[in-house]
C-alpha cells in the first residue's frame, strides 16, 4: 500500500510540528496550520515563536531535550497566539534525528475542543429530547384548538346581541394566536428543498430584508468571501436561520441602547472541524457578530433550547427554529459571548457536486 504520509498528516485533528535546533519550523501538518491561522509558505523556515505571543510552558525544557536527546510531555498548556485566542493544548515533545540533524517532533492536542465535542454531544441529545417533548405538547395542543376555534364559530352564528358575540371573537382571535405558536413550535413543517447555490444569495435576502427594518440606525455591514464554493443547501431554510440571528442581534442592540451599534455578516472557510463527531474537511462558515451586552450569562447553556427567552414578549423559539434548520444541513452553530462581542457562527459542510454531506 502506498500511503502518502504528507496526507495522513494533514488529516488529525492532533497539531503536528517539527523544529530545528534553532526552533525554526521544518514540518507542520494542517492542524498546526488551522490553530496558528497561517500558511506553509509564512510559517516553514520561520522561528515558531514568532506565530505566539505567550506560552505557559517554558523554552527552556525544549533546549533541555535538544540537549540531553530527552522527551517530555506536558498536559494543559496555555497558548496565547497572534490574534490573542488563548487555546490550551496537551503537548508530547520527542527529540528525533533526521539526516545527521537534530530536532524535535512536537504534537498538539487541543484539549478545549475535546471537551466541546463531549459537551456538544451531550447538548444535542439535551435539546432533541426538549424540542421532543415540546413538539409533543405543541401536537395535543394543536389537536383541539381547531375544534375549539369551530364551536365558537357556529356558536357566533346562533348568538344575536352583538355583546355576546364579542365573547366567540375572542375565543376564535386567542385560538388562532394560539395555533401560530404551535405552528412555531412544532417546527418548519415542509421538507427541505436542496440546490447548488452560493452561500451569499440567502444572506443577501436577509441583509435587504433587515435594513428596511433598521429602525435603531445599526450600521450592518457585510465581509463576503466570494471564492466559497456553492454548497448544497435549501436557501429559504438557511435565510430563516441567519435572519432569526441577526434578528436577534438587532433586538439586543437596541434594547440594551448600545452605543455606535454594529451588525458584522461574514462568510469565510474553514477547514477540519468536528460536526457532531464527524470529521467535516471543508465548511462554509457564517458568522454574525454585535457589539451589544452579550448573551446573558443565566441562558449561556440552554440557549438553543425551546422557549429559552430574556424577553418578555420573546417566545423564545428563534435559536431553537436555526438550530432545526441548519441541522437539516448537517451542520453546526457555535456562539461566542462577551459583553461588547457577541460572535454566532454558522458552520454548513461543503461537499462536492452530486455528493450529499
Ligand atoms: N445577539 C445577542 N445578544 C444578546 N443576547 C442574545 C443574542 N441573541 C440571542 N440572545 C438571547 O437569547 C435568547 C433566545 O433567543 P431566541 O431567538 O431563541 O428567542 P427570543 O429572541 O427571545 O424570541 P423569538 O426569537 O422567538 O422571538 C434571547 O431572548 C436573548 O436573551
Ligand atoms: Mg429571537
Amino acid at each position: 500500500m502506498n500511503i502518502s504520509f504528507e496526507k495522513t498528516f494533514d488529516n488529525l485533528i492532533t497539531a503536528v510540528l517539527v523544529l530545528n535546533t534553532r526552533f525554526e519550523v521544518q514540518y507542520a501538518n494542517q492542524a498546526t496550520l488551522s490553530f496558528l491561522k497561517t500558511g506553509r509558505k509564512q510559517l516553514y523556515g520561520n522561528i515558531v515563536d514568532d506565530f505566539v505571543l505567550f506560552s505557559s510552558l517554558d523554552k527552556t525544557r525544549f533546549r533541555a531535550a535538544l540537549e540531553h536527546h530527552e522527551n517530555f510531555s506536558e498536559n494543559e498548556v496555555e497558548l496565547c497566539l497572534l490574534d490573542e485566542s488563548i487555546l490550551l493544548f496537551d503537548i508530547g515533545v520527542t527529540y528525533i534525528i533526521n539526516e545527521e540533524q537534530d530536532l524535535l517532533l512536537i504534537e498538539a492536542k487541543h484539549i478545549d475542543q475535546q471537551k466541546r465535542i463531549s459537551k456538544e454531544n451531550q447538548q444535542a441529545a439535551q435539546q432533541h429530547a426538549a424540542k421532543e417533548l415540546v413538539r409533543g405538547l405543541a401536537h395535543e395542543i394543536k389537536n383541539p384548538l381547531g375544534g375549539i376555534r369551530g364551536a365558537a364559530q357556529l356558536l357566533a352564528m346562533e348568538l344575536s346581541s352583538p355583546e355576546k358575540k364579542e365573547y366567540t371573537q375572542m375565543i376564535i382571535k386567542q385560538s388562532d394566536r394560539l395555533r401560530e405558536l404551535v405552528d412555531r413550535l412544532l417546527g418548519p413543517n415542509s421538507l427541505p428543498q436542496f440546490t447548488w447555490q452560493n452561500i451569499h444569495i440567502p444572506i443577501e435576502a436577509v441583509f435587504q430584508l433587515v435594513k428596511l427594518d433598521n429602525h435603531y440606525n445599526i450600521n450592518i455591514v457585510r465581509d463576503y468571501d466570494p471564492s466559497i464554493p456553492d454548497v448544497y443547501i435549501d436557501a429559504n431554510m438557511i435565510q430563516q436561520a441567519v435572519l432569526n440571528i441577526v434578528k436577534n442581534a438587532m433586538q439586543a442592540l437596541h434594547d440594551a441602547q448600545s452605543k455606535l451599534p454594529k451588525i458584522k455578516i461574514k462568510t469565510r472557510v474553514a477547514r477540519h472541524q468536528v460536526i457532531l463527531g464527524k470529521k467535516v474537511p471543508l465548511c462554509a462558515v457564517i458568522y454574525i457578530y454585535d457589539n451589544g451586552p452579550g448573551v446573558p450569562k443565566a441562558l449561556r447553556d440552554t440557549l438553543f433550547y425551546p422557549m429559552v427567552s430574556s424577553k418578555q414578549s420573546g417566545s423564545g423559539l428563534g435559536l431553537s427554529i436555526a438550530q432545526t434548520l441548519i441541522e437539516h444541513h448537517n451542520g453546526k452553530i457555535e456562539l461566542e459571548s462577551r459583553k461588547g462581542r457577541t460572535e454566532f457562527a454558522i458552520f454548513l459542510p461543503i461537499t462536492k457536486h452530486g455528493e450529499t454531506a
